[in-house]
């Protein structure tokens, strides 16, 4: 049966990891995937990890099946650090959630569970996004839309023609947006803009989903959740899929929260059976290492503070390499103007440059970003950054 089958392309970001090893290049760049690296170009396993880890071998006394919501403690420490402490949702008990293999365990359930409400809903996603947004909602059944959302021209927000789009769009519906860290252009909705949204949502009814996988990279924990947690306090109804893998660095070990904001409590629990079954025919229950650890560093006061140290270094690095990467390619020459890469948040920006000059870096420099000129910031350092903007100027 599997002659018929014909190839498919290497994923457009997963892809670019093999091309990188396999270039022996000393002088190549990976700003391809979006991973954590430090000043030495590593991605090290935090220290806060490690401890609860230590911990853990310690204190682990089973290993029998934890079921498909995961870990009450962990979802309830996961709730919290979504939400904040004492959300008027959380009180009114109308928060169900269910620990996932990742932001993609997340995505796919959530979708999974509009689909069993509305048969082929339509979500509505940002133009661009993510690109495995589209298979992993659409391949649960959703009809996938899109609304203008960035110019690459001018490295700004269209926040005009997304509400121009989005005026007409009304309940049974779900918009995708994305909490923080705009995942591939680093451009993020300001507080005034998320107000516009929440009262859009209000008055026409349709479903927010939001996305957040950067919680902590843009300006804070708490900074990166206000426009999610606002939408939260005001809407009826709201999806929200989070991801451990960055903000923890446990990329590998697959952590994520599905979370739903229900009408009432009796809805919620309705809605969890649902949830609960869809992840049962899917991949029955998560991996429970990972989420172990966060649930372990979330709830000790020493542990919570050691990570929330580590995060603030990673957002403060990166934060240090937009601002010098934009001297650094006028220090260049490079033609154009590159001052919005210092005003964008988390580990993303376009860089704005075509396919082909793209194709040049890599082929030239064995500099590798994906196709569409977005790179991985945290991928930069001080050692580097001469020969990357000195390689950007040229093909400009
Ligand atoms: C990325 O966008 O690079 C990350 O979210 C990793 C991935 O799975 O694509």
């Amino acid at each position: 049966m599997f002659e018929h089958l014909s190839s498919l392309p290497p994923d457009p970001i997963l892809g670019l990891l093999a091309s990188y090893r396999a270039d022996e290049n000393p002088d190549k760049i990976d700003l391809g995937v979006g991973v954590y690296k430090d000043e030495a170009g590593h991605t090290a396993i935090l220290q806060a990890v490690k401890e609860a880890e230590t911990r853990l071998l310690q204190s682990e006394e089973t290993k029998a099946y934890i079921g498909p919501a995961g870990t009450p403690g962990f979802n309830a420490a996961m709730q919290e650090l979504v939400l904040g402490a004492n959300h008027p949702a959380l009180v009114a008990n109308r928060v169900r959630s269910a620990q996932t293999p990742g932001g993609c365990g997340a995505l796919r359930v959530l979708a999974e569970l509009v689909d069993r409400a509305k048969p082929g809903a339509t979500v509505w996603v940002s133009d661009p996004t993510w690109a495995n947004h589209v298979p992993l909602l659409g391949n649960a059944g959703l009809q996938i839309k899109s609304y203008p959302y960035y110019d690459r021209s001018s490295g700004s927000l269209q926040f005009d023609a997304m509400v121009e789009t989005l005026k007409d769009v009304g309940e049974g519906d779900v918009v995708l947006l994305h909490a923080c860290c705009h995942n591939p252009c680093g451009a993020d909705l300001s507080r005034e803009q998320w107000q516009v949204l929440v009262e859009m949502a209000q008055k026409q009814g349709f479903t927010p989903f939001i996305d957040m996988a950067y919680q902590g990279f843009g300006d804070g924990l708490d900074d990166d959740a206000w426009g999610l947690r606002l939408m939260a306090e005001s809407v009826p109804e709201l999806l929200v899929a989070a991801s451990c893998s960055k903000n923890f660095g446990l990329y590998r070990e697959r952590v994520g929260l599905a979370m739903v904001i229900y009408n009432d409590s009796a809805a919620a629990d309705t809605g969890q059976t649902q949830m609960l079954s869809a992840v049962r025919g899917n991949y029955s229950m998560p991996p429970s290492h990972g989420a172990a650890i966060v649930e372990s560093i979330l709830t000790d006061a020493s542990l919570r503070a050691n990570w929330e140290a580590e995060l603030t270094e990673m957002r403060e690095r990166i934060n240090g390499l937009r601002a010098g990467v934009v001297e650094s390619l006028a220090a260049a020459g490079a033609a154009g103007d590159f001052s919005f890469i210092r005003e964008q948040k988390g580990m993303f920006s376009f860089l704005g440059i075509n396919p082909e000059q793209v194709a040049r870096l890599q082929k030239e420099y064995s500099i590798y970003m994906v196709d569409s000129s977005r790179i991985s910031i945290a991928g930069l350092s001080q050692s580097n950054m001469e020969y990357f903007c000195k390689a950007v100027a040229s093909v400009l």
